[in-house]
């Protein structure tokens, strides 16, 4: 499986400071040789594919499960791919952990991701207390059991692991205990387990390449270390080789 490195952007780079980083970011890498996605904040995508030099595709970081309506604030999938997002984060441990986002809502928005045509990097993790109690199957089991029936209705589809004690703390799960969490994904997801699993959590460039060939795990999802693009860009050769 050709390995992916996403970047999730966050509430970071506006569309001068995206231009800025295509401008520096060119990976020494064949073309084709690693999936590269960026998810950069709303605004900033039309800045991304006018000012991107290399093959990648771009995500949004969020969308509400309704076509279209009264939500203040919030993007439909259809307009995310009408600005030319293919692909749409859904669950991350901040919508989950910062902004209440449920199991429930994350299965909508798969379901309206299928409906508009749009690739879902669904994420799931535990908390560190619910690691520690011996709840990590539990945990994961009952993410993914929200999200699978919608998945089934998607041509393309990835589920990230990020384990949310991991998620920008610096603090980083070991090769081993990516491929175990990321073993019970698989599982959990069934027939469906045949997409790329990414895992998630301080991936920097020091760690990627032994984070990546730990079995299971098909790339990764970087914040943090995404801003930057000569570091980025490490870590996408990371991939490579
Ligand atoms: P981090 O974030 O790499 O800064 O830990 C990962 C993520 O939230 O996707």
């Amino acid at each position: 499986m050709t390995r992916v490195v996403a970047g999730n952007w966050k509430m970071h780079h506006g569309p001068r400071a995206t231009r800025q980083f295509f401008s520096d970011f060119n990976p020494d890498v064949r073309p084709g040789a690693v999936r590269v996605a960026f998810f950069p904040p709303d605004v900033s995508l039309r800045a991304a594919r006018e000012s991107v030099r290399i093959l990648v595709e771009f995500g949004v970081q969020h969308i509400h499960w309704e076509d279209s309506g009264a939500f203040t604030g919030e993007t439909s999938a259809g307009m995310a791919k009408d600005a030319g997002a293919s692909l749409a984060l859904i669950g991350h441990s901040e919508r989950r952990h910062v902004f209440g986002e449920t199991d429930r809502e994350v299965g909508l928005k798969v379901e309206a991701a299928a409906r508009a045509g749009l690739v879902p990097v669904v994420c799931v993790g535990e908390l560190l207390e619910e690691r520690k109690a011996g709840r990590l199957e539990r945990v994961l089991r009952r993410q993914v059991a929200a999200f699978t029936a919608p998945l089934g209705q998607c041509d393309r589809y990835l589920v990230a692991y990020e384990p949310v004690w991991a998620i920008g703390t610096g603090e980083t799960a070991t090769p081993a205990d990516a491929s175990e969490a990321h073993a019970i994904v698989r599982s959990a997801l069934g027939e469906l387990g045949g997409c790329p699993i990414l895992y998630g959590g301080s991936v920097k460039p020091a760690n990627a390449a032994a984070l990546m060939s730990a079995p299971d795990v098909d790339g990764v999802l970087v914040g943090g270390a995404s801003l930057d693009a000569r570091v980025f860009a490490r870590i996408v050769e990371a991939a490579a080789t």
